[in-house]
């Protein structure tokens, strides 16, 4: 038994993530601006600057809902999400001591509420979150993520695409994860996520096919000249780079939704085929687990609609005693409707009498009805729906 204690504390300790702390002038982008005003413009518009747990309000309230369900504290379960959403936190883990002086009052002070609250990570996933990773270890097994899969470099150092930078405000390094293997990069966080209760809600990772497209080639863009640093280094000049966008725009955004499904159909007999084509690496919806493809499909009688009807493309997640509930606390799922990577999807619907053509519309919805209605979700963007395609059929 005590051999079996020391192992596992070994383990622990070799896999825990190591705090470096950031001194204060790396911590947040404003440092950056000066010398990097377009990137830290990109990112601001990006969703990694909402990554902290005060900026989107869907992640502020699954958190709430998990700790109210699992009955921990909040600032636990925020560490815990932090792993991904917010790895620069300066405490990495919460125990049963820390659970008994929140229900004791006693935690004001503690390390842990200090940690949360501290303004260095007001950000989330910021410069300072990519550019200082030192390692990606990924030989560690695939359940270590965020700041279990990486190393941080010292405080001041950043990594980069480039192997001949200079810079006067920072140690510059290259790295091939900033280069030709950016795609680990991503993989840190956007791999695999699991609920409280073990279960995979979404694989990433294992669901994507490597094509000649990187992730950064459609998150970032492609590599356009311009320069990386306005400063006037390059005798006088700025140094003339290939950059590209720290917009990482997904889901969230129509420029990248839009078309990004491939639709076509016709009429069987007395059905109607529809196909729906994914030519993305990676399914759609992905990423996180209760996105939503809605199809709409409306029976016209000259432009006249006499019948109508909706599909929806989602996930459902059951928690103990078969409740409905959040992929977070889920211990099962209903099957998985989203269009594969590389691949399709066929629907077939039935023709209506009467009807001289079919239109039929695919949206995309950030969180489908039933978890936005368990964690009450008021804000418009979730509700949302947005046209990925559409496509008429005249009928026989
Ligand atoms: C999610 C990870 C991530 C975050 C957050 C991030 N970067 Fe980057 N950054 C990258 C990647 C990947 C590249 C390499 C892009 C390429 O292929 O050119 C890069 C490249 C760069 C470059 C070199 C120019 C270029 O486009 O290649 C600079 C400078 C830079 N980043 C600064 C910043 C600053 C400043 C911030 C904060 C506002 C930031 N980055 C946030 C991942 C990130
Ligand atoms: C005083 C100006 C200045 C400030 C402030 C500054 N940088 Fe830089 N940075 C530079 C210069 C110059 C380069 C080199 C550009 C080149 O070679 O094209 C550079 C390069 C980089 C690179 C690319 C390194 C490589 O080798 O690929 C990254 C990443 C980076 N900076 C991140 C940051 C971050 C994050 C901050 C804020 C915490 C920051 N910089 C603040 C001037 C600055
Ligand atoms: C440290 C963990 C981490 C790393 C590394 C990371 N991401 Fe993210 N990413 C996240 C989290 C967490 C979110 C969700 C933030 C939110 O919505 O509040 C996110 C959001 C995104 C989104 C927006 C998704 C949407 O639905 O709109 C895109 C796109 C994205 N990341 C792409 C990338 C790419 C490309 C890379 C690699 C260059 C990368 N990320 C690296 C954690 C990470
Ligand atoms: C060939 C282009 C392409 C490549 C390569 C690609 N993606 Fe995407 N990705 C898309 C498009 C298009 C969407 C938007 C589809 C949607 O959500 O409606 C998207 C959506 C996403 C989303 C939001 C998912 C959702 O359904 O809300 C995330 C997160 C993401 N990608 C991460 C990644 C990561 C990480 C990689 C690399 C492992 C990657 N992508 C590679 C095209 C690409
Ligand atoms: C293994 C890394 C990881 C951990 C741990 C993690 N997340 Fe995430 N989370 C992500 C990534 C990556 C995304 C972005 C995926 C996407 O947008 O499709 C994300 C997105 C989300 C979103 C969707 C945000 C949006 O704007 O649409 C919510 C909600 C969320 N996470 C909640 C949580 C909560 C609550 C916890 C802790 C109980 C947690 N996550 C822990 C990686 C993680």
């Amino acid at each position: 038994m005590k051999v079996v204690l020391i192992i596992v504390a070994i383990v622990t300790a070799l896999y825990a993530a190591k705090v470096v702390e950031v001194s204060k002038e790396y911590q947040t982008s404003q440092k950056c601006k000066s010398c990097h005003l377009q990137i830290v413009k990109d990112w601001e518009q990006s969703w990694h600057s909402k990554s902290h747990y005060l900026k989107d309000e869907y992640f502020r309230a699954t958190s709430e809902y998990v700790a109210r369900k699992t009955r921990k504290s909040l600032n636990s379960v925020k560490v815990e999400c932090a792993t991904c959403h917010n790895p620069r936190i300066s405490v990495t883990s919460t125990g049963f001591d820390y659970e008994v002086k929140v229900l004791m009052k006693l935690d004001k002070d503690s390390e842990v509420n200090k940690a949360t609250q501290n303004s260095a990570i007001s950000e989330g996933i910021n410069c300072v979150v990519c550019h200082n990773i030192d390692k990606i270890h990924d030989d560690r097994d695939s359940s270590h993520r965020g700041m279990n899969r990486v190393s941080w470099t010292k405080s001041g150092t950043m990594v980069g695409p480039f192997s001949d930078s200079k810079s006067p405000y920072h140690k510059t390094e290259h790295r091939d994860f900033m280069d030709e293997k950016s795609d680990q990069l991503c993989f840190v966080c956007h791999a695999n996520d699991k609920s409280v209760e073990g279960l995979v809600f979404t694989d990433m990772q294992s669901e994507y096919k490597k094509s000649e497209k990187g992730c950064v080639d459609c998150h970032m863009g492609p590599k356009v000249s311009g320069v990386a640093a306005t400063l006037r280094l390059d005798n006088g000049k700025s140094k003339k780079r290939d950059i590209r966008a720290h917009t990482f725009s997904g889901g969230h955004v129509q420029s990248l939704w839009k078309d990004a499904l491939g639709l076509s159909m016709w009429q069987k007999d007395s059905d109607i085929i529809i196909v729906i084509k994914n030519p993305q690496p990676h399914n759609i919806p992905s990423g996180f687990g209760s996105r939503e493809l809605i199809i709409d499909v409306s029976y016209k009688n000259a432009n006249k609609e006499i019948d109508s009807k909706s599909i929806s493309l989602t996930r459902y997640y059951k928690r103990k005693r078969g409740k409905a509930s959040i992929p977070h606390l889920a211990i099962e799922a209903s099957e998985d409707m989203s269009i594969p990577a590389l691949g399709k999807r066929i629907l077939k619907v039935k023709n209506v009498a009467g009807a001289s053509s079919v239109n039929v519309k695919v949206y995309y919805r950030l969180v489908n009805d039933e978890v936005r209605s368990i964690l009450n979700l008021k804000e418009a963007i979730w509700s949302k729906k947005s046209l990925i395609t559409s496509t008429n059929l005249k009928l026989k």
